[in-house]
């Protein structure tokens, strides 16, 4: 037989402490004082303040009634029945005694500042009603912790919490549905991991116990829950124009909580990566970033895709390359969706067409040289084409998608059709991506320059005096001097 290896201590225990009604000692008086005091009062303890002097909230505080001041220096015996203590002083002398007694009598005792005399240690917290999230380094960084909070806490606002409240409301129910442990517990995960906060944030309460109930009625029923046609949804999500950082907030926690994720060739893989582990994910473009191949499935086979699987009960994600309804035919996928009765939702993303050029400093509208702007696809700008070129010679600012094979062609129109061969243009490749490439011209230039710099798509063509402001920014800019390619 082996024995067990000794466990190595890593750290602090995490605890959440129920203070209500019992007395926590505050040493000092000053403004980190003031903020423990604060945090003690919400958790309901029964405060008292050891210092001479105090800042004015506690003052009023006191004389409020809501906690008792002792308005001396510490002394021993300051922390006779208290459950909690806090040194909230600069003098290490006053830590070292409120430290002695604290050990002695077994109270814990944070010392601000001093870890040496810290029994425990304060997190940085998030709340967001009965959600709490507390993050610790040890006490080697708080000013860590904080910005990491702060990073967390935008996953929780007051939807979580409100959908916290539901679930705290429906447990007894459930463990009186459910009598067995780890069929319930299952049950719990899948009601969080599906789409019912999506009901909760849209203030559809009623419409989230729906989802729930179907959800216990499929655990009910059966070991797995059976697919519930009416849970089926399709979320059609902007994934934006290429950095996976660039999907809004929304999208995000939509594509978390997928059954199914179909998704196009120039959505990046690491957002791929952040629908659940055991979600199915179907690829329907030609060829992935970076590679693969094989063939592009008809837009019908993806309408009957998504279709099927929201029959099946699922909540399928298509998330599509930048905004949904921006050359993304979107609007169709939309349109067959509703047809089939099914449940579909829109989250618009951050297109290519105003993220591309913005990338590479080019704005789209200007104050003194662009007051509006056109947004065209190249492949109408092949063989006959629909567009009126008049119209868009004339436009202050003209962006095209899909336009890097006909750039030729589109230059030709342009110039035919009256605009001023000088007038700069810029191809924006990859854009918002490491490796973005921006060559820069003029409707007369930019063909040439273009095929001699040899870019690959995805592509966006922005054409308009508002190229010169996006090379005045990259002309000011360190290490990132004028040239027509750069990296
Ligand atoms: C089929 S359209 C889809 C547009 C998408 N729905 C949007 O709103 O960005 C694809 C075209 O968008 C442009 N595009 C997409 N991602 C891009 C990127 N990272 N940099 C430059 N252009 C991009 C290219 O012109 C590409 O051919």
């Amino acid at each position: 037989m082996t024995a067990t290896p000794a466990r190595r201590p890593t750290g602090f225990y995490p605890v959440f402490l129920n203070l209500r009604g019992r007395r926590a000692v505050v040493v000092g008086g000053g403004a980190v004082a003031e903020q423990k005091v604060l945090g003690l009062l919400d958790a309901g303890a029964h405060v008292t303040v050891v210092s001479r002097e105090t800042t004015p909230r506690l003052e009023d505080l006191a004389a409020q009634g809501a906690i008792e001041v002792r308005r001396r220096p510490y002394r021993r015996g300051d922390l006779a029945d208290a459950w909690l203590a806090i040194a909230a002083t600069d003098d290490r002398a006053v830590n070292d005694a409120v430290w002695a007694e604290a050990e002695e009598e077994g109270i814990p005792l944070n010392a601000v500042d001093d870890l040496d005399h810290c029994s425990f240690i304060a997190p940085a917290i998030h709340r967001e009603g009965d959600v709490t999230v507390a993050v610790s380094t040890s006490g080697k960084s708080p000013a860590l912790a904080v910005r990491l909070r702060d990073r967390i806490a935008k996953l929780i606002g007051p939807a979580e919490a409100r959908l916290c409240d539901l679930l705290g409301e429906l447990r007894r129910e459930l463990g009186a549905r459910v009598p067995d442990a780890r069929a319930r517990t299952e049950l719990w995960y899948r009601i969080v991991d599906s789409d019912v906060v999506e009901f909760v944030r849209r203030g559809d309460m009623g419409g989230a116990r729906r989802r729930i109930d179907h959800l216990v009625g499929g655990t009910v029923a059966s070991a797995r829950p059976q697919p519930n046609r009416e849970r089926g949804i399709v979320y059609l999500v902007g994934a934006g124009p290429g950095d996976p950082g660039l999907i809004t907030v929304k999208g995000l926690e939509i594509l978390r909580s997928a059954d199914v994720v179909v998704y196009d060739r120039l959505v990046h893989p690491a957002l791929v990566d952040q629908a659940p582990s055991g979600a199915e994910r179907v690829f329907v473009g030609k060829h992935a970033r970076g590679g693969g191949g094989g063939r592009s499935p008809e837009q019908t086979e993806i309408d009957e895709l998504l279709i099927e699987r929201a029959r099946r009960g699922r909540v399928v994600v298509r998330l599509k390359g930048g905004d949904p309804f921006v050359f993304g035919r979107g609007a169709e996928e939309c349109q067959a969706l509703r047809a089939a009765g099914i449940a579909v939702q829109v989250i618009p993303g951050v297109t290519a067409a105003i993220a591309a050029p913005g990338a590479a400093g080019i704005p789209v509208t200007h104050r003194r040289y662009a007051s509006a702007f056109a947004v065209v696809t190249g492949h109408q700008c092949e063989g006959a084409s629909a567009l009126d070129w008049e119209a868009l010679a004339r436009m202050p600012t003209l962006v095209v998608l899909m336009g890097l094979s006909a750039l030729p062609e589109i230059t030709a129109r342009l110039l035919a059709h009256g605009a001023d061969p000088d007038t700069p243009a810029a191809v924006v490749a990859s854009g918002t991506l490491p490796a973005q490439r921006v060559v820069v011209g003029t409707i007369a230039t930019i063909a040439a320059l273009v095929t001699e710099a040899e870019l690959d798509p995805p592509a966006t063509v922005v054409v308009g005096e508002v190229v010169r402001v996006g090379r005045l920014v990259r002309e000011r800019a360190p290490r990132r001097a004028a040239a027509a390619v750069r990296p």
